[in-house]
């Protein structure tokens, strides 16, 4: 398949799923007002792919992501309550120590770009197509 469609409904707020698009994993993530914030406020000096918050979503709360870390392509951990999400609170690779933030942005480790964020639009209040 070449697209993907996702219901957003069950995604509660501070939660995440997964979805396989093109066979890779992509994160869709339902964030929370304080991740939102977090991702804000970073200056863009202090990013080493600066991108802002703001042209990474299409709505506020929802991130979505393509789940392949930039540097050698691992999954890395953060959508699951029980993992590591680095010291920024986004994405841990557990590979070599790449560190995401609550934007999917690179802030830490050896990956040189921000995780990608796919092609998608919303279909309606509460469903995305990826792809
Ligand atoms: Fe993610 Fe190397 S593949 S840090």
């Amino acid at each position: 398949l070449s697209t993907t469609e996702v219901d957003l409904a069950p995604v509660a707020v501070g939660s995440a799923v997964t979805v396989m698009w093109r066979g890779k994993p992509v994160f869709v993530r339902n964030r929370t007002p304080q991740e939102i914030q977090e991702a804000r406020q970073v200056p863009l000096s202090e990013l080493r792919d600066p991108q802002t918050d703001q042209s990474r979503v299409k709505k506020d709360n929802w991130l979505i992501l393509v789940g392949v870390c930039t540097h050698l392509g691992c999954v890395p951990l953060g959508q699951k309550p029980t993992d590591p999400r680095g010291d920024y609170g986004g994405w841990f690779c557990p590979c070599h120590g790449s560190h995401y933030d609550t934007s999917g942005r690179i802030r830490k480790g050896p990956a040189p770009a921000n995780l990608a964020v796919p092609d998608y639009n919303f279909t309606s209040d509460t469903q995305i197509r990826v792809g």
